[in-house]
């Protein structure tokens, strides 16, 4: 993305090689002194992409864009008669698996834990999610048939190439979906799926997140599909990745009203607390880490039940919680985890799917399929992780500390 003003041909150079480099000449060899040839491979991506236009912040402009990226990856993964354009070869191999590993860091990592709901409950197949640092050097006792999936934005994180290069070494097949074609965890993975997402600058990850959870949905549905499984072809999801792309564009549009709740609640808060049980547990991990990088409040994503576990204690008054209810199984119980911060004097703003909003929740999210709600959820607390950031007054998408390619471990 960085030279893309200056070239849009690179030359891929593999660990352990040593580069001459002479204004007429290129010159690659191995460790081992024997020449190395290569031809360099040509970048797509237009530059101006990656330009910031009328926006004060690129990270609004890509909560904005995750609409248009719906719809990007409907055109890309589907054709006119609905047919999953993802090649057989793939769809082959990951089904023969007996369990999945999803592997990944921050943001990918919490799009991970959605997948893992998708591949269990349409694909019917066993998936385990986890921490690309902490996989690296402990890895769990594998099934028999494993197949790998890593998931990053940049397709460069240390942390999860560590692993890619140890499952290569173990011989297992894996996958990488990435919004960066020719990254590095791409051409060292069996296969690769791509985000579309167009160039994504701002440190805190948006719209890459949404478009992993959407490709994982895709590919799901497939896997399922191939297995004959009920579930799999009764899921429209051409029509369900639709409604989400409407849903998302009425949440960005009303995006003032988060801009107001962010300065009511969050304005001069040290801490605050997401929560939500299941799928919307998922979503309240990602919106914490959200919050806390770009505005620097201490925010923790708990499982609303575990509350009165221990974290409960931390309440006091004025402190606040964001609660997530999307899951008619479970919005009762979460709404009453709310209540009992309310008793403790929190600051409470709840996040409810239409169907189960009432008219206490100061944000209504529009109906979509229960396995996609954090498509639209998710909007909601990236708006009030940038509002709280902007407010403040800090550099939005350079927060401090962090980098956008994480290539150290
Ligand atoms: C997201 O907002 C973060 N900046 C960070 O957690 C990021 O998701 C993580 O470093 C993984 O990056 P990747 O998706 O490029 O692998």
């Amino acid at each position: 993305m960085a030279m893309l003003n200056v070239t849009h041909d690179f030359l891929e150079i593999a660990d352990g090689e040593v580069v001459t480099i002479t204004p007429a000449s290129v010159d690659i060899e191995d460790a081992e002194g024997n020449k190395v040839e290569r031809a360099p491979f040509h970048v797509d991506t237009d530059a101006s992409a990656a330009e910031k236009g009328a926006y004060e912040f690129y990270m609004l402009k890509e909560i904005d864009e995750q609409p248009a990226v719906m719809r990007t990856l409907e055109q890309k993964y589907f054709d006119e008669a609905g047919n999953i354009l993802i090649d057989q070869d793939l769809r082959d191999a990951i089904n023969a698996a007996d369990r999945l590993y999803i592997v990944a860091a921050g943001t990918s990592y919490h799009a991970g834990l959605v997948g893992k709901e998708l591949f269990e409950k349409i694909a019917g197949v066993p998936t385990e999610v986890h921490v690309a640092s902490e996989f690296a050097y402990n890895m769990p006792l594998l099934s028999a048939k494993p197949f790998f999936i890593f998931l990053t934005q940049s397709g460069e994180t240390a942390d999860s190439r560590e692993v890619l290069v140890n499952v290569n070494k173990l011989g297992y097949p894996s996958l990488t979906i990435t919004n960066v074609p020719n990254s590095t965890l791409s051409r060292e993975a069996s296969y690769t799926l791509l985000l579309h997402a167009g160039p994504e600058i701002a440190v805190a990850s948006t719209k890459a997140y949404t478009g992993q959870i959407a490709v994982e949905a895709i590919l799901a549905k497939a896997m399922g599909q191939d297995k004959d499984l009920e579930v799999a072809k009764n899921f429209d999801l051409t029509g369900e990745l639709t409604k989400v792309a409407n849903g998302m564009q009425a949440l960005v549009d009303e995006k003032g009203q988060v801009e107001k709740l962010a300065a009511d609640v969050l304005g001069t808060t040290r801490n605050a607390f997401y929560i939500g049980r299941g799928i919307d547990y998922d979503v309240a991990l990602e919106a914490a880490l959200k919050l806390k990088e770009v505005s620097y409040v201490q925010t923790e994503g708990f499982a609303s039940g575990e509350l009165k576990h221990g974290t409960i204690a931390l309440i006091e008054k004025g402190t606040p919680v964001i609660a997530i209810i999307t899951d008619p199984k479970t919005a009762a119980h979460t709404r009453s985890n709310v209540q009992e911060v309310v008793a403790r004097g929190a600051n409470v703003i709840s996040i409810a799917a239409e169907g189960l909003a009432t008219d206490k929740d100061q944000i209504v999210l529009p109906e979509v399929h229960p396995l996609l709600t954090p498509l639209v959820s998710v909007v909601s607390g990236q708006l009030l992780a940038y509002y709280t950031s902007k407010q403040r007054g800090y550099d939005v998408d350079k927060p401090r500390n962090l980098a956008k390619s994480v290539t150290v471990e």
